[in-house]
């Protein structure tokens, strides 16, 4: 009898399926298993039906058919990752705020201190973006790279993208590409946008190719809502683009990846499936600039010098970590990167916005009654009981969503600090700082949803068609 596979499918428990012989293609029985799961099992062109295959369990326990995205138990720790994002578990059961500068020790990022943003605006012109000003945007790696760049004129791209899990976006989604857009206009430099269809049709039970694709569509076109500018803006979906110099730049990634690495990373194990080990190449290798030759050029000696800057939640960051690592094996310039927080759910700091629980965000296509009834109803108070306690006690700010909220959306600084500082006074009741947000919120979702109409198939086809771009700094341009 020869071991033919071998599968850890969940920490304590190994099964082993022995034969030599011919598989069935389809599903296999995995015996000493209370709830009898199956695992489908490949079969080659010359395979034929034969006897069943034993698969043996060395516990009789039930197994995971699929094993979680990350190998993590879940725990009562704080967990960031690209599939998890919760804070830290009290002993009183409640879920505390996540603890951002912890994850900036963790992971090996820089906080974004006053210095940088003070170099910000002498390398720019412009004052800091509120983001920026109120540690929204709050760690970086090589961001100093980027602003020397600017500084001497040397070309640079902007990298973001969206996973694409359903089609309807909400207002957390859309906070780190109103960022990029700010970053685009200041920058004046080409940003690539990238719509991962395949990873979510990787990563879900459920989801199949054609619904991934149709949300990718719909994602796109709020995409183009948020006002980028279509002469310096490439969005495309993986299943489009995939092909010619980003596919040869996937392979070379996915050649310096094992298994182990990917395994210690994301936490993947051996039941993973391996179209999701192997989505960190595509993720990846959009970093490189060799990537997009109809923007940056042939010359893959030049254009392998040209870094990105990569806006994302801090979530994210395993992706690049890893990335920054091939790059520099590659040859190719390392990306530099700038983390957000999370905008936290209705229900308060410690878990952010869910696509799938309508009571937990704010919707691009809710109505200004909803946005209303929705904070009303959901949004966690950082307020006392009643009208009088809080008068006498003054509420919490830095609890309460509604002004969580409003450092998002709020531009004037004075004007936020003066709202938090008669919340904590008492002068200002919780109805009064829910009502101020409720018209920020309305005014930014009506405002979207006015360009979003205007975002014709014509103009998705646009944004999406594989073609040179526009900007100032262009030596492509200079040389015509
Ligand atoms: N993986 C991201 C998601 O699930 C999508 C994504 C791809 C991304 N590339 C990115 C996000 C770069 C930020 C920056 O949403």
């Amino acid at each position: 009898i020869d071991l033919i596979a071998r599968s850890r499918v969940s920490r304590n428990v190994t099964y082993c399926c022995y034969d030599s012989l011919p598989i069935p293609f389809g599903l296999v029985n995995i015996l000493g298993n209370r709830n009898s799961s199956y695992i489908p099992i490949l079969r080659l062109p010359n395979w034929r039906v034969s006897r069943p295959v034993l698969i043996m369990a060395s516990q009789p326990e039930a197994p995971a058919a699929e094993a979680p995205p990350t190998a993590n138990p879940p725990s009562t720790k704080q967990t960031v990752d690209p599939w998890n994002v919760s804070g830290e578990v009290g002993e009183d059961g409640k879920v505390k705020a996540i603890d951002y500068k912890k994850l900036v020790e963790e992971f090996g990022t820089k906080l974004i201190d006053q210095a940088i943003l003070d170099r910000f605006e002498r390398v720019t012109g412009h004052k800091p973006h509120r983001f920026l000003r109120r540690q929204i945007v709050f760690s970086q790696r090589d961001l100093e790279v980027i602003l020397n760049r600017h500084e001497k004129r040397e070309p640079f791209f902007l990298y973001t993208g969206r996973g694409p899990s359903s089609d309807s976006m909400h207002i957390g989604h859309t906070q780190i590409f109103d960022f990029c857009k700010w970053l685009q206009d200041v920058f004046d430099v080409p940003l690539v946008i990238m719509l991962t269809d395949d990873e979510k049709f990787l990563f879900s039970e459920k989801r199949t190719v054609e619904e991934v694709i149709g949300y990718a569509r719909e994602n796109c076109r709020d995409i183009i809502a948020i006002g980028f500018d279509p002469d310096k803006t490439f969005i495309f979906s993986d299943y489009e683009y995939m092909g010619g110099a980003f596919y040869r730049n996937v392979t070379r990634f996915s050649k310096l990846v094992t298994y182990n690495v990917a395994k210690s990373v994301f936490g993947f194990n051996e039941s993973s499936n391996i179209g999701k080990i192997h989505f960190a190449s595509i993720q990846g290798s959009t970093s490189f600039a060799t990537s997009f030759p109809h923007i940056f050029g042939d010359n893959e000696k030049e254009t392998a010098k040209i870094p990105c800057l990569i806006p994302c939640a801090i979530d994210q960051d395993p992706y690049f970590r890893l990335t920054r690592d091939c790059a520099t094996r590659l040859k190719y310039a390392k990306p530099s990167l700038i983390h957000s927080r999370f905008l936290d759910a209705l229900q308060g700091p410690g878990s952010k916005m869910s696509a799938s629980i309508d009571s937990s965000a704010i919707f691009l296509k809710d109505t200004p009654n909803q946005i209303k009834n929705k904070i009303n109803k959901y949004a966690f108070s950082g307020g006392q009981e009643t009208a009088e306690q809080q008068r006498e006690l003054g509420g919490n700010p830095d609890v309460d969503v509604a002004y969580q909220y409003l450092q998002f959306f709020m531009e004037d600084d004075e004007e936020l600090a003066k709202l938090g500082q008669d919340y904590r006074e008492g002068k200002l009741l919780t109805g009064e700082l829910k009502a101020v947000c409720i018209k920020h919120l309305q005014e930014y979702v009506s405002g979207f949803q006015e360009r979003r109409a205007k975002a014709t198939d014509d103009v998705v086809k646009q944004f999406m068609s594989v073609r040179p771009l526009n900007w100032k700094g262009n030596p492509r341009v200079e040389r015509i």
